[in-house]
């Protein structure tokens, strides 16, 4: 794993961001796994400002998202696909029809999730995954103990992880209890992994990470088996690192 130290949030974002659009440059065709959540926000608007000053372009690109809460569609302002419209796609020139968001009201969920997996490997896989990390290690939403063999799949989501994203919501008993997800064998098949942490509470995330044995009851620790991780991390995320160095 190749790690970058940068300044702040902004500077990860920059970094991130520059990261992604040498990529789409070199292959306007490649297919992006991205992430919603706090983390992204900053490197999608300096993917929007490049897009509008520079015009790189994203025609050909497909995309495909981490994860969805079970329950909402899409016009729910707190679904990801709507994230992912709202802070991304509306300003870039991507064609919708090739953004792929799992369903977060399918009828049938095992079905959904065979067809999401299914059109990843259709598509020959991702080529460059972007990833947050939860601080308890979660990484989608893989929650500990998540089985590293798992595919897309449909997961209760920790009571640690409903109160981390309850800031989204107007109150806590709104956020859903259950997510559709790529699974970890799903994530772990992407070519390049750009994993992107940032501030003093994911400190003990990427100190975990970096230091304890890879186990299920860490789903992130997985990532040390992969051949292509770039971390991109602020000073902040950092800061528990040097402690003990
Ligand atoms: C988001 C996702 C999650 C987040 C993680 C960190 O699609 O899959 O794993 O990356 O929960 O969230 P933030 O960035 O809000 O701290």
């Amino acid at each position: 794993m190749k790690i970058i130290e940068v300044k702040d949030y902004q500077q990860m974002s920059n970094k991130a961001a520059e990261y992604i659009i040498k990529k789409v440059i070199q292959n306007p065709s490649i297919k992006l796994g991205l992430a919603t959540g706090g983390t992204p926000v900053g490197t999608y608007k300096c993917l929007i400002d490049d897009h509008q000053k520079k015009g790189t372009s994203y025609q050909k690109v497909t995309t495909f998202n981490l994860d969805e809460y079970v329950g909402l569609p899409g016009e729910n302002k707190n679904s990801y696909r709507y994230f992912m419209n709202n802070q991304l796609f509306d300003y870039i020139d991507i064609n919708k029809a090739k953004t792929n968001v799992p369903s977060g009201i399918a009828a049938d969920f095992q079905e959904e999730c065979h067809r999401y997996e299914d059109l990843i490997n259709q598509h020959g896989g991702i080529d460059l995954q972007i990833l947050g990390i939860g601080s308890n290690g979660h990484i989608g939403f893989n929650e500990p103990g998540t089985s590293f063999a798992s595919k897309t799949h449909i997961v209760e989501l920790a009571s640690s992880t409903i109160q981390a994203n309850a800031r989204f919501f107007n109150k806590i008993e709104e956020v859903p209890t259950k997510a559709i997800t790529m699974g970890i064998s799903t994530i772990m098949k992407s070519k390049e992994i750009l994993l992107l942490v940032s501030g003093e509470k994911k400190s003990e995330a990427l100190f975990r990470l970096l230091n304890e044995e890879i186990s299920e009851n860490f789903p992130a620790s997985v990532l040390k088996n992969h051949p292509c991780v770039t971390i991109i991390a602020d000073k902040a995320a950092i800061a528990d690192l040097k402690v003990t160095t």
